[in-house]
């Protein structure tokens, strides 16, 4: 089978194309054909040797992976050939909290992941897809689609009629305005570009700001909600932004922290977040109980992922600079076969 590994050292030049045998199944394994994948800002920075410098190479990179099950092991009676299905992110996470070995089980970082034609999985890891998505669309949901629900309603416990602050129009915040609004919330939506804002309006923001025409748009968050400001934020900017969105969040609102898309450390105004009794809660990804919970209401609303564009397999580190680049809207994804 054809993949492509990180061969010698970090960097997307060396992200080559190799050949390695298709897998077996053990016992309890399932082999599945990827059909699509997605990219995740995670992606780049493990590509770049910045996410792990100490990772093991060669490594297969990308989380995000939906496919068909090609052969089954003799002791699965759960799935069977042709049957479609989505693998979750950290395949050891079916439920309850998060651990180091949970953990430890996150594709295309400590273990190899789906930019590849062939992966084998344990059969109970993983998820029918969505029957109403193409592979392409069912391939962007493990790790951004999943890391919005849990940070809105598992940890973020978004209500009806709460006012809800995303950042940017990357794959997390498009999936955060979508749940946000089939949810009832109120959306405040900043992003870099108006031509961006102008889709997220499309998409049901209610309110949008240009942080680049306007650098202080915590100041306009807090105008929009009558000076209380927001319910809950779904925080991937990171170091740079969060001091700024501590201003903008109302007394003992809530904070899902996610990114690090403006930096991984630097100076945060802890004061609000005491005096303003708020919670700041990490969130890596989620369980594959939350991923069925998710996928329960993307079927009931017939939600459809907001894909940017699709590149084919071969293009793999072309698809990579494009997320670099940024200029993307939602999500990018791979076809392969
Ligand atoms: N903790 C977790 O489990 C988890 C899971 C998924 C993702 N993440 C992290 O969450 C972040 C977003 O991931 P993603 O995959 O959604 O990224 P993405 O698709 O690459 O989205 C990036 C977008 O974020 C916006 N952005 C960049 N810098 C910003 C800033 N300083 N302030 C506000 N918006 C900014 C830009 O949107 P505009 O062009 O519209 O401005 C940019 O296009 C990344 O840091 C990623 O590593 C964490």
């Amino acid at each position: 089978m054809k993949l492509f590994e990180i061969r010698e050292s970090f960097g997307l030049e060396n992200l080559k194309l190799a050949e390695r045998p298709t897998p077996e199944p053990a016992a309890d394994e399932v082999v599945v054909q990827i059909r699509a994948t997605s990219l995740n800002f995670r992606d780049l920075l493990v590509v770049q040797g910045k996410y792990n410098p100490r990772m093991k190479l060669p490594r297969v990179p990308l989380s995000d992976g939906a496919g068909e099950v090609t052969s089954v092991g003799a002791g699965v009676s759960t799935w069977k050939t042709g049957d479609r299905v989505v693998i979750p992110f950290m395949p050891a996470w079916l439920e309850g909290e998060l651990d180091e070995g949970k953990a430890g089980s996150a594709l295309g970082g400590a273990v190899d992941g789906v930019l590849s034609e062939f992966v084998v999985v344990r059969a109970g890891a993983l998820l029918p897809a969505p029957e109403h998505l193409s592979f392409e669309e069912a391939a962007t949901l493990p790790c951004a689609a999943v890391t919005a629900w849990n940070g809105l309603f598992v940890s973020g416990n978004l209500q009806p009629g709460q006012t809800l602050l995303l950042q940017g129009t990357g794959g997390v915040s498009l999936f955060g305005l979508q749940f946000g609004k089939a949810a009832g919330a109120k959306v405040v939506l900043i992003s870099s570009s108006d031509e961006k804002l102008k889709r997220a309006r499309a998409l049901g923001a209610d309110e949008t700001i240009n942080y680049r025409a306007e650098p202080d748009w915590e100041k306009r968050v807090l105008a929009v909600t009558g000076g209380r400001g927001v319910d809950l934020t779904l925080e991937v900017g990171g170091a740079g932004t969060l001091s700024k969105t501590l201003r903008a969040t109302r007394y003992s609102g809530h904070v899902s922290l996610i990114g690090v898309l403006s930096g991984i450390a630097g100076d945060v105004q802890t004061g609000h977040i005491l005096h303003k009794a708020i919670t700041v809660r990490g969130i890596y990804v989620g369980s594959r109980a939350m991923f069925v919970d998710m996928n329960r209401t993307i079927s009931q609303h017939q939600l459809k992922p907001v894909i940017d564009r699709a590149f084919p397999f071969e293009s793999a580190p072309e698809a990579l600079r494009h997320l670099e680049s940024a200029r993307h809207f939602g999500k990018i994804v791979i076809t392969i076969g």
